[in-house]
């Protein structure tokens, strides 16, 4: 049995400290890309507070393809430059966006979607995937935030 769960009262530092950790422990060793990215996306699930979706969309042929998560059922495929999962994938640069409806082309797959965080996953220099999380709170997400994501799609650019 698994049981990662963090401690309660961490700091967001912290907790993604133990979020990377706990991702980190769960992959390692397993070569298959699909299951660590389902893994991962519940571990996101258990540790952030506030999220309404947390999962990877990946990029196969020149688009972005949905991949695992936990939330609601979700858009699958997702055009380059569209959307703030588009735009991290054509950039390469993490998206912070404090309010979806003020983005210009935010693909709204969850109308209780207010915030959300996107981060490229780069392997050899290429946007391989991207974290997406969703949050039904204006601004849920800042800086630590991107730090603490920015480290996991580290942990894991070579195990999806
Ligand atoms: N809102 C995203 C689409 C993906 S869903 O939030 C799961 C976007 O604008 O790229």
């Amino acid at each position: 049995m698994y049981d990662f769960a963090p401690d309660s009262d961490l700091s967001p530092t912290e907790r993604y400290r133990q979020l990377a950790d706990a991702a980190d422990a769960l992959t390692a060793g397993e070569a298959d890309g699909v299951a660590n990215m389902a893994n991962v996306a519940a571990l996101m699930w258990e540790f952030l507070p506030a999220l309404n979706w947390a999962g990877f969309y990946r990029m196969v042929d020149g688009e972005l393809v949905l991949g695992p998560f936990a939330g609601r059922p979700a858009c699958i495929r997702i055009p380059l430059g569209r959307g703030v999962c588009g735009r991290a994938a054509q950039t390469g640069e993490t998206q912070v966006v404090e309010d979806v409806h003020a983005f210009p082309g935010h693909i709204a797959c969850d109308a209780a979607s207010r915030a959300e965080l996107v981060v490229p996953v780069v392997r050899d220099g290429a946007v391989i995937a991207v974290i997406d999380l969703d949050s039904p709170q204006r601004a849920r997400f800042g800086a630590e935030d991107a730090a603490g994501v920015e480290q996991l799609a580290r942990v894991l650019a070579n195990r999806i």
